[in-house]
């Protein structure tokens, strides 16, 4: 069946996705406006939805702020433009004029549509992009701006998308929001009249907010209601502005860039928004979650189906104390454990021993590695395991030749104090040959030195973000930059196919879908505390799959939270995600590395349903009792049930919990026990998890479909 079919009488675009519609159309004036998005709809059945515009009530009220696809600056109206662009006559006023449509099959599977319009005035020609994936319910929306004259213009603002709901009796914003080492954090809040903005200023995704948002009518848990979800793949600054009108509407305006910034547009020059993907979920926050993971794991990750390796990861055991016998012991220490991808961190190069020099200078430290990398690199591999770099390209230290040599190569404001954040400056990569070095040394440095996979990291958000010498420059480079910044990441991948990235932010700073089509998995926090993590995970796994979150086991007490955490708990905590060990395995007693091998091969057993299964929470971090996480297998052969108790509190409630996700009428054997449970028990009444009483209690329970001639 089409999934996107057209009514010339009626005039209705509508995308179906396999459970969800969309619909449109453009209305008299010439308008995009929106019909529906909820349930699946036929033409006829959207066309009943299609109300004619209702006289203004007044000479004080204009088009409604929500209900178009993309509401402009003009006319009469009054809300937050999504699109705004100063013509060479200063004026901002865009009139839409239908110039065209088309309909395409732009890959196996995957439709899209993009109506054409201009405005009536000025050549600035605007298209609409809509994308359908045949076998997802995301939608995925962006804008194409180019400028048709032989005058400049300026975008002011050019969202990727609108999204409007229907209306309803009330409504409720889930967003999360945090801090460096507090990323994450879930809010479930009735959404406020007026306009909401979640932005980042930083240059940078941040870990201030993420760009997504759902929204509900209050009523949603998370295995009923209705979901309406949208996020943006960017991971430069960004703008999602909610809104809820006093005529009882509500809607989501989003894009990149931030209040204030712009990007020029040449003679001729195009200028394509992100994808600002949507989804609608008739199954609660669960499902909505569900079907992003599907999506991100189909359609967004450049290696979907590959199972993640355990990792290990010098940081939080040396720091800069990084040389080559230190990180030899580490690796043969690893490799006992079972660890897949030995990962050296910050303190390999030039004069970098702790934060306050040798940044940009990526050549290894003499004294440290006397015959460079190779050896390392060499070993690790005859351990048996992958090798893996720390780098942090887009930043310089000043004291650092690099510096020395091409101070004007960072972020900054002649005659103005250039800020220095944890003592480094930002390296403007959305200059050309900024962006050229970094690509010439990381293909050199992955070439020469067997490099298998590189965490790449960015410390700081920008300031005095100028670009001296390039007129339009301090405008440009917030797109520029990250455009550069994929740029560099997409010509790496190409020249080194085996390669594989951990897109980091001094932890979770630069999370979204933009970056995770280019790479493979995140640093979910600097912070691996792992009480906090239960939370930091619970935030992180609303929108993205646990297949991208790096989690891993380090030693206490917490270098960070000071707090004493039994290591099967802590284990258990980093198995949600792509587990890492990040301890000083030289200080582990030989009981600790027996009961971590023997948990990391455990998580070698169950990784692909926490990677590739369908998450099912069956109890927040915020709810009494302990935690409680369920992966199934997509096709209901197995489960994973994941349960921390953090604090006990005598009486407090343990009751069973209700696992998503079986097969009907089928029995699972507990692998552990031996015990054999019917699904329908499972499923409608709950597993009793057994969990010791006493603070950080925790389980992993694999379950195991039986086989049907077993099934007694
Ligand atoms: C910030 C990262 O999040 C840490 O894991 C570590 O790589 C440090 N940077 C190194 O400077």
């Amino acid at each position: 069946m089409p999934v996107i079919t057209h009514a010339p009488d009626t005039g209705i675009w509508l995308l179906s996705t396999p459970r969800t519609s969309y619909a449109l159309r453009i209305d008299v004036t010439g308008a995009p406006c929106h019909i529906a998005w909820g349930p699946r709809l036929t033409l006829e059945e959207a066309a009943e939805l299609a109300v004619p515009p209702q006289p203004e009530a007044s000479s004080f009220e204009g088009r409604p702020p929500v209900g178009e696809e993309l509401p402009v600056d003009g006319g009469a109206r009054f809300g937050p433009p999504s699109l705004q662009v100063r013509f060479p006559d200063g004026t901002r006023a865009f009139e839409w004029q239908p110039v065209g449509h088309e309909v395409e099959e732009a890959a196996p599977g995957v439709s899209e549509l993009a109506l054409r319009f201009r405005d009536r005035v000025h050549p600035l020609e605007v298209t609409l992009r809509y994308r359908v994936h045949d076998d997802s319910d995301v939608i995925e929306r962006r804008t194409v701006l180019r400028n048709a004259g032989d005058r400049h213009l300026t975008v002011l603002r050019a969202d990727s998308a609108a999204w409007s709901l229907p209306p309803l009796p009330d409504y409720r914003l889930s967003h999360v929001t945090g801090q460096w080492s507090a990323e994450s954090r879930l809010h479930r809040d009735r959404l406020p009249h007026g306009e909401t903005v979640l932005t980042s200023r930083r240059g940078i995704t941040s870990h201030h907010a993420n760009p997504w948002v759902m929204l509900d009518a209050g009523d949603a848990t998370e295995t009923h209601g209705r979901v309406w979800s949208a996020a943006l793949a960017w991971s430069g600054s960004w703008r999602i502005t909610t809104q809820r009108t006093p005529d009882g509407r509500a809607g989501v305006t989003g894009g990149a860039g931030h209040d204030g910034t712009s990007v020029p547009l040449a003679p001729g020059e195009e200028f394509t928004t992100p994808v600002f993907a949507g989804l609608y979920s008739d199954d609660g926050f669960g499902a909505a979650s569900r079907t992003w993971h599907e999506y991100a794991l189909a359609h967004v990750l450049p290696h979907p189906r590959e199972i993640a390796p355990v990792l290990y990861n010098s940081w939080e055991a040396t720091g800069f104390d990084v040389d080559e016998p230190g990180q030899t012991a580490l690796a043969v220490r690893a490799a006992a454990l079972g660890v897949e991808l030995y990962v050296v961190d910050d303190g390999w190069f030039g004069a970098r021993r702790d934060d306050r020099a040798g940044l940009g200078d990526w050549t290894p430290a003499a004294d440290r590695f006397p015959s460079g990398l190779r050896p390392l690199s060499d070993e690790v591999h005859r351990l048996g395991m992958r090798f893996g770099l720390w780098v942090e390209p887009e930043m310089v230290n000043p004291d650092s030749d690099l510096y020395r040599e091409h101070p004007d190569w960072v972020l900054h404001v002649p005659g103005r104090a250039r800020t220095e954040l944890r003592n480094q400056l930002v390296l403007n990569f959305a200059r050309q040959d900024v962006a050229d070095w970094a690509y010439g040394w990381l293909t050199r440095l992955v070439a020469d030195n067997g490099v298998d996979f590189l965490k790449w990291d960015m410390n700081r958000a920008f300031s005095e973000a100028g670009w001296p010498g390039r007129e339009d420059g301090a405008d440009r480079l917030w797109t520029d930059y990250v455009h550069n910044l994929y740029g560099v990441i997409d010509r790496l991948r190409a020249d080194h196919p085996r390669l594989r990235i951990e897109s980091c932010s001094g932890g979770g700073g630069r999370v979204d879908l933009g970056i995770l089509s280019r790479t493979d998995q995140a640093w979910t926090s600097d912070n691996t505390d792992a009480a906090d993590r239960v939370s930091i995970q619970h935030g992180y796994g609303q929108l993205y799959p646990a297949r991208t979150m790096a989690a891993w086991v380090t030693d206490v007490p917490n270098q960070l939270t000071h707090r004493q955490v039994p290591l099967r708990f802590r284990f258990h905590v980093a198995m949600a995600g792509v587990l890492g060990i990040g301890g000083d395995l030289t200080r582990w007693s030989e009981e600790e590395l027996a009961t971590g091998a023997e948990l990391v091969a455990e998580y070698k057993r169950v990784r692909h349903l926490v990677q590739h299964g369908a998450l099912h929470r069956l109890r927040g971090p915020e709810e009494e009792g302990p935690a409680v996480v369920e992966y199934a297998a997509q096709d209901g052969s197995e489960a994973l049930v994941l349960a921390w108790q953090l604090v006990h509190r005598h009486g407090g409630p343990r009751g069973p919990v209700r696992l998503g996700g079986l097969t009907p009428g089928a029995h699972y054997r507990d692998t552990r026990t031996g015990t054999v449970h019917h699904a329908a028990v499972l499923a409608g009444y709950g597993l009793t998890l057994d969990l010791p009483s006493g603070d950080w209690a925790s389980a992993a329970v694999h379950l195991v479909r039986v086989p049907a001639r077993d099934d007694a």
